[in-house]
């Protein structure tokens, strides 16, 4: 709920601006007060009479309106705020921040406060990718301000990729998020993703296919109910999400340190792909070819990081949540691992090459817990982060 919580709207021009009609309406619902801003491009989009209708208040749209200023300065506007909230946000937006420009009565809305910032960008898919938006979305993100999507998906322009402004209720969520309301406010979740790169030598290493995107998209989920989330990460391809604490690491051996110094969490998921081996005595210097024939690599066992902490006694997070990538036989070999390794819950996948699924956008998963085997129907990773992410929260309110 957001009862007697004042939102600031800015809503910038963008086709995606008609959801923002929505935003409104659902914040409404949840007893928030929409105090809205209409720049002079999402003027081009949705109109100032539907906005201040929805909004139930005036909608401000000039920088230099003397009845503005008389009846609420726009200091007084930006800091009467609980949250500010930039939807859609767009590049042209992104950049004004970046830069300080203070031109319009957005920018110098946003300039003159500190309240927090919600960012929900919006834009082509290009421009998402440009250089200078990933930048900006960098530098925001450093200044402080938090961000929400943008999504996946067909795109008003015809294209495809990521660009599109999240939905309402995802909106909703992040807000309820930053302000402390969503279900997993005050937990603290570690999650570990991606491969794992275990030396042979300086230059050489052996790693895995894995992308890293469950594991982001799982943190991002779980950041966007409100949860304290620290990111454990190998090299992974996909970056990790705004708004979590992220600690980098190489090896398996680096990522159980990095768990440990991650403890005390509510819950725990191991979403890595953990190299089991590692060269047991990796080179200091590169490997040469020589006249005496192939070097032969020694192997020794990586530690368990997901069994260790399954089985610590005290301390032992509430609800430890394993990953299962399996290529036969995935519910009865994920319900033996979930045995082996001691967690609650296993997230179990089919990775045969001919599901695509390793390194793919889709998942279709199995969850295994102490009640049997849930199968999940076959949908995005973002959407099945999103699912897990709340039976988390579910089960910590238990
Ligand atoms: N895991 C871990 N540390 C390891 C190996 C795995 O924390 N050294 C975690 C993974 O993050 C995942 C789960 O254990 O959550 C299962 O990983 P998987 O590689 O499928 O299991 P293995 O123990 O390697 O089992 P098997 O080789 O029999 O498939």
């Amino acid at each position: 709920m957001l009862a007697s919580k004042r939102i600031l709207l800015i809503i910038g021009g963008g086709i995606a601006a008609y959801k923002s009609l929505d935003l409104i309406r659902r914040l409404r619902e949840r007893g928030a007060a929409v105090t809205p801003v209409l720049t002079r491009a999402g003027e081009e989009f949705v109109t100032p009479l539907s906005v201040s209708a929805l909004a139930g208040e005036k909608v401000y749209r000039d920088l230099f309106d003397l009845t503005d200023e008389a009846e609420m300065g726009h200091i007084q506007l930006s800091r009467s705020a609980d949250l500010i909230v930039v939807a859609p946000a767009t590049a042209d937006l992104m950049g004004k921040m970046v830069a300080g420009l203070a031109n319009d009565l957005a920018s110098t809305l946003l300039m003159a406060t500190d309240t927090p910032v919600l960012i929900a960008p919006a834009m082509n898919v290009r421009m998402w990718d440009h250089p200078a938006t990933r930048r900006n979305r960098h530098q925001l993100a450093a200044d402080g301000a938090m961000f929400v999507g943008p999504n996946e998906g067909d795109m008003a322009c015809g294209e495809y990729g990521p660009g599109r402004m999240s939905e309402p209720l995802e909106i909703v969520a992040a807000i309820e998020a930053a302000l402390g309301q969503g279900p997993l406010s005050g937990r603290r979740i570690l999650v570990t993703s991606g491969p794992t790169h275990e030396p042979i030598d300086p230059v050489r290493y052996i790693a895995n296919r894995s992308s890293g995107a469950q594991g982001a998209a799982v943190a991002q989920a779980l950041a966007s109910l409100g949860a304290e989330v620290v990111f454990v990460t190998g090299p992974a391809e996909v970056p990790p999400p705004a708004g979590v604490q992220v600690v980098r690491v190489e090896s398996a051996g680096e990522m159980s340190d990095a768990v440990d110094a991650a403890l005390p969490v509510d819950a725990g998921v191991f979403a890595a792909a953990v190299a089991d081996w590692r060269v047991a005595s990796a080179s200091g210097r590169k490997l040469k070819k020589s006249k005496d024939g192939l070097p032969s690599l020694e192997l020794a066992e990586n530690p368990d990081i997901l069994k260790r902490v399954a089985h610590m006694g005290e301390g032992r997070p509430r609800l430890i949540v394993g990953f299962a990538a399996e290529t036969d036989n995935v519910i009865e070999h994920a319900t033996a691992k979930r045995a082996r390794k001691g967690c609650d819950w296993i997230v179990a996948n089919d990775v045969s090459p001919e599901t695509g699924i390793m390194g793919g956008s889709e998942n279709a998963v199995v969850l295994i817990t102490e009640d049997g085997a849930e199968e999940w129907p076959r949908m995005g990773k973002d959407a099945v982060a999103e699912r897990l992410a709340q039976r988390i929260a579910a089960a910590l309110a238990e």
